[in-house]
């Protein structure tokens, strides 16, 4: 595996690096509405906290995470660029998003999976609740839970 990078969303520039990965994978990709895409948390003075994988021919994957209720953080917006899938670097990026939400504090994360990705969580320590699965910009997804060591 290529050397990647994790970085921890500080400026504008990162950022916009950060929507650039998701429009590809979720607009382009998954056809979701671009306004249902991007949000108010898409800003540096939200209190969402973005990360993007960085590798070396160019950024890799990104996500973010938000405070959610009852002190859980909320990861959202988890996307891998297609040519980089299936090498490791989801686990990379939800390892550096969960290092984000430990040290800002949080000890339990939970996430609304597209049905496809379950497996991946699982993969990960995240288990589904009890629930029927719901439509969210069209696609079908679960609710999943981990606590944070
Ligand atoms: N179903 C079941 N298991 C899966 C899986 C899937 N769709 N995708 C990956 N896994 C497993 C891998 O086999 C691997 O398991 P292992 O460590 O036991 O071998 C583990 O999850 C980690 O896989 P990894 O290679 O790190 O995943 P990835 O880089 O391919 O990223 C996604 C996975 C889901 C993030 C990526 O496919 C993606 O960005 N998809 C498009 C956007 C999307 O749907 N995001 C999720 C929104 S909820």
């Amino acid at each position: 595996m290529e050397n990647f990078k994790i970085i921890a969303v500080e400026n504008e520039n990162q950022l916009a690096r950060c929507l650039s990965v998701r429009r590809e994978v979720f607009v382009n990709e998954q056809q979701v509405p671009e306004e249902l895409e991007v949000d108010d948390y898409d800003r540096l003075d939200s209190t969402a906290k973005h990360v993007v994988v960085e590798g070396s021919n160019g950024d890799a994957a990104a996500a973010r995470f938000i405070p959610y209720k009852d002190g859980a953080a909320k990861m959202q917006r988890v996307a891998v660029r297609s040519a980089y899938r299936g090498q490791g670097l989801g686990r990379v990026l939800m390892s550096g998003l969960e290092d984000a939400a430990r040290q800002a504090g949080y000890s339990r994360c939970i996430l609304d999976s597209q049905c496809h990705a379950e497996g991946f969580y699982r993969s990960l320590g995240y288990r589904t609740l009890p629930g029927e699965p719901f439509y969210d910009a069209g696609i079908l997804h679960v609710r999943m839970e981990k606590e944070l060591q």
